[in-house]
């Protein structure tokens, strides 16, 4: 495609609307950026200038396939990092910033916080938003799939926060010994049946194993919180994502655990959102495990 930047975004636009994507005048704007390296801020409507944009007939048929636009951009902000974001992952949600608020909310000391651990950290996003929040604190970041670990640790790079992160490809917490001061987790949580109705940009293009939380959507919640009892230093609080609806289900969860009276923290939305945990001191200290450092486990 050639013309100016008026032009190609006009093209652009008419042909995201045939496709009926919601936002295609904002979207047309970011890929005709994105086709010719500038940043949005800096397209040049008035321009007469005219263009050489080949690849942004590729870009507009990736989206009108519904490929998620971040995944087109290859990046997504959250908590105002800009993230790389891959095929290999969940793209990053704005309600999963409520987890980070709820830390937060939680531990008003951001000293104190020197051990986090993020189940199931995709991007990373969690890990390296709390890691910037609580700057004594050192990370480790699990993933089953290596190509998210893989993304996660270069997101660290690029952020500077390398030296305090490190990421591991693995089971849930299952290979994790030691205790920790936060655990965030944004699981799988969709119930399997509901999956191929989800939009097509979720459907079609995130990896189901992002996605599919089992028959009931909770499988991975009896995983994790089923080990926060032993992951939980004394004083330890976990947060994890919430499904719509899943609250009642997954405070249950942790009640059989033995955990302390769950809180809840809603979105933007009003929807419960956030569920805050807090370790149990006492049983923690009986459990007998160091409280410090963390060890890969032998089992
Ligand atoms: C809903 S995504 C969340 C990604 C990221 N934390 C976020 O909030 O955007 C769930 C992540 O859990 C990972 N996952 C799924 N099953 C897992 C398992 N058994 N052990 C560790 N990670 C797993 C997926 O690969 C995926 O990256």
């Amino acid at each position: 495609m050639r013309g100016t930047t008026g032009a190609l975004i006009g093209q652009a636009r008419a042909a995201l609307a045939a496709a009926r994507i919601e936002s295609a005048g904002l979207e047309a704007r970011l890929l005709v950026a994105h086709a010719l390296g500038l940043e949005p801020a800096s397209l040049l409507l008035g321009s007469e200038t005219v263009h050489d944009a080949p690849l942004l007939p590729a870009l507009l048929a990736r989206r009108a396939a519904r490929e998620p636009l971040a995944l087109i951009l290859g990046r997504r902000e959250f908590w105002s990092l800009d993230l790389a974001v891959s095929a290999a992952t969940l793209v990053p949600r704005p309600e999963t910033e409520t987890l980070i608020e709820a830390a937060l909310a939680a531990r008003p000391d951001r000293g104190a916080v020197r051990r986090i651990l993020d189940l199931g950290t995709g991007t990373g996003c969690l890990l390296l938003a709390a890691l910037g929040e609580f700057p004594a604190a050192w990370g480790l970041g699990v993933d089953l799939a290596p190509a998210a670990a893989a993304l996660a640790a270069a997101n660290a790079a690029r952020l500077g926060l390398a030296p305090r992160a490190a990421f591991l490809c693995a089971d849930w917490a299952a290979s994790i010994a030691g205790r920790f001061d936060l655990v965030l987790a944004n699981p799988p949580y969709i119930e399997s049946a509901a999956i191929a109705g989800l939009m097509p940009e979720v459907a079609r293009h995130e990896p189901r194993r992002a996605l599919d939380g089992g028959a009931d959507g909770l499988d991975a919640y009896r995983r994790i919180v089923a080990s926060l009892p032993r992951l939980l230093g004394p004083g330890g609080v976990a947060v994890l994502e919430l499904g719509q609806g899943q609250a009642d289900a997954v405070a249950g969860l942790a009640r059989e655990a033995g955990l302390a009276a769950p809180a809840l923290r809603a979105d933007l939305a009003g929807i419960p959102r956030a569920l805050i945990l807090e370790g149990d001191p006492p049983a923690a200290a009986a459990l007998g495990k160091k409280t410090f450092g963390v060890a890969v486990r032998d089992e």
